[in-house]
């Protein structure tokens, strides 16, 4: 069989992939009597299998990357145009796409002005942390290189980032890991801590986080790693008043607030960023996922100018400098890809579609909360939702894991990909996580939430 044919025969394909593809996230033992799942095609908001089946995407690619949906030519045309003049040259030289999506990415984030390119969210928190770490050696003498980061918060699947993340589960044995890492608590106010709501409980969690500072010594940390939406560790946005009391934190102790926007980036919480929502001002923040839509490897750290002219006070010191490369940070077809993809945002007047279908998004949730029990809490910004299951509404009892991933089989049974948290938390991977793209319609907002009704009628009663 020549290659083409067997491209076209799906059969092989699925017989290639059961041989030789290790895929993310899954036990393979079921690959055995099952086929695995290819997807072969997708359009705007549905993508279709190696059976022909087609699904509405309710989670962006699986996980919140597909911001602009399938099958965007002008992106592929423009990559393509690029890579034909263009593909590669090492990130010491410049880029002409590299350039023209700096300067977009810069006129959407007041106050930062720098951008290090890269090509994963992992990567991109591991430059920052380097960043953090060579300030600390620069202007501290080594002593202030302690990094904070929260419990429940994600940060990449490298042993640093892992290092920096708050989620058991999916970092139990990996261990060691990477020193100067300090965990702080968490401000998810449906299982609160303190005996407090709203804003108070938002400046009490923030204030837990000086405690620890205090703890360890201020003089000892160098910066605070954050989500402004805690994506994966169960779709938390903040109270209110956190957010400004941790500003408040940042600048009292010098230690660098360093946002991690890699999924709340580029449009999923309605604004350009998630931090856009609370007023801050970070001095760096770190983006992938929705940068090109994953039409293009791409990931950003963006820093003040502060922060950049750290690395250049003193050019006669040969190491005064952030020795760091990313070898395919220099490939062109992330930035030409990025570029497009703002330009869709922008002209299809994408971030008013995700404030409005966020908004029917929550309101359908919480209409199905009324009628379903076991939905013990509806939370989200955007197009970037979630909906926590209780097995007991009054104490808060978690949904048995398996029951929670069978309304996810259930509505994929039904042609629509939902999510939930998965080996994140020990007892708590009982979140489910619905992101679509930002061009969704109310008539896919229903559908997906129509699904999640029968579904939880199937599995729960
Ligand atoms: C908040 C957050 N940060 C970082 C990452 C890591 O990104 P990547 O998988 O591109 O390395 C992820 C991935 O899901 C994430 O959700």
């Amino acid at each position: 069989m020549d290659g083409a044919a067997r491209d076209n025969d799906i059969s092989k394909i699925v017989e290639a992939d059961r041989a030789h593809i290790w895929h993310h996230l899954i036990q393979h033992k079921p690959f055995e009597t099952n086929e695995p799942r290819i997807i072969v095609e997708g359009k705007d908001m549905r993508v279709w299998d190696q059976n022909g089946k087609e699904h509405i995407d309710g989670v962006s690619g699986g996980v919140w990357t597909v911001n602009v949906g399938y099958g965007r030519e002008r992106i592929a045309n423009a990559v393509r145009d690029q890579l034909v003049k263009l593909n590669y040259f090492a990130g010491a030289a410049g880029s002409v796409p590299g350039s023209i999506f700096a300067e977009k990415l810069i006129e959407k984030m007041p106050g930062l002005s720098r951008v290090y390119y890269c090509n994963s969210g992992s990567e991109a928190n591991e430059k920052a942390f380097k960043m953090i770490r060579q300030i600390a050696h620069k202007r501290y003498g080594g002593k202030k290189n302690k990094i904070l980061y929260r419990d429940r918060d994600y940060h990449g699947t490298t042993i640093s980032t892992l290092s920096a993340g708050g989620q058991d589960e999916r970092n139990a044995q990996y261990g060691p890991y990477t020193p100067g890492f300090i965990r702080v608590p968490h401000c998810l106010e449906y299982r609160a801590q303190w005996d407090l709501s709203g804003e108070e409980y938002g400046r009490r969690a923030a204030d837990a986080i000086e405690e620890v500072i205090l703890a360890e010594g201020a003089d000892t940390v160098g910066g605070l790693c954050l989500e402004p939406v805690t994506a994966g560790g169960g779709v938390i946005t903040p109270p209110p008043g956190y957010w400004e009391r941790i500003a408040e934190i940042c600048q009292k102790y010098e230690i660098l607030l360093h946002i991690d926007e890699v999924v709340c980036g580029v449009g999923r919480t309605g604004k350009w960023f998630g931090y856009q929502n609370f007023g801050i001002k970070p001095d760096m923040v770190t983006m992938a996922k929705g940068v090109a839509s994953g039409y293009a490897a791409i990931a950003c750290l963006v820093t003040t100018e502060t922060v950049f002219e750290m690395f250049k006070d003193d050019a006669s010191d040969p190491m005064n400098y952030f020795r760091d490369i990313s070898t395919f940070g220099g490939c062109t077809a992330g930035p030409a890809a990025a570029i497009e993809n703002m330009n869709i945002i922008e002209e299809e007047k994408l971030l008013e579609n995700t404030l409005a279908m966020g908004d029917r998004l929550m309101a359908n949730l919480r209409n199905l909360s009324e009628k379903h029990e076991v939905i013990g809490d509806v939370r989200g910004a955007g197009l970037f939702c979630g909906a926590e299951l209780v097995s007991n509404r009054s104490d808060k009892t978690p949904a048995d894991e398996k029951m929670v991933q069978a309304v996810v089989a259930d509505c994929m049974a039904q042609g629509v990909i939902i999510g939930a948290t998965n080996r994140s938390l020990p007892g708590l991977n009982n979140t489910l996580c619905f992101s679509p793209a930002l061009i969704a319609t109310t008539d896919d907002i229903d559908a997906i939430t129509e699904s999640v009704d029968t579904a939880l009628t199937k599995v729960f009663g």
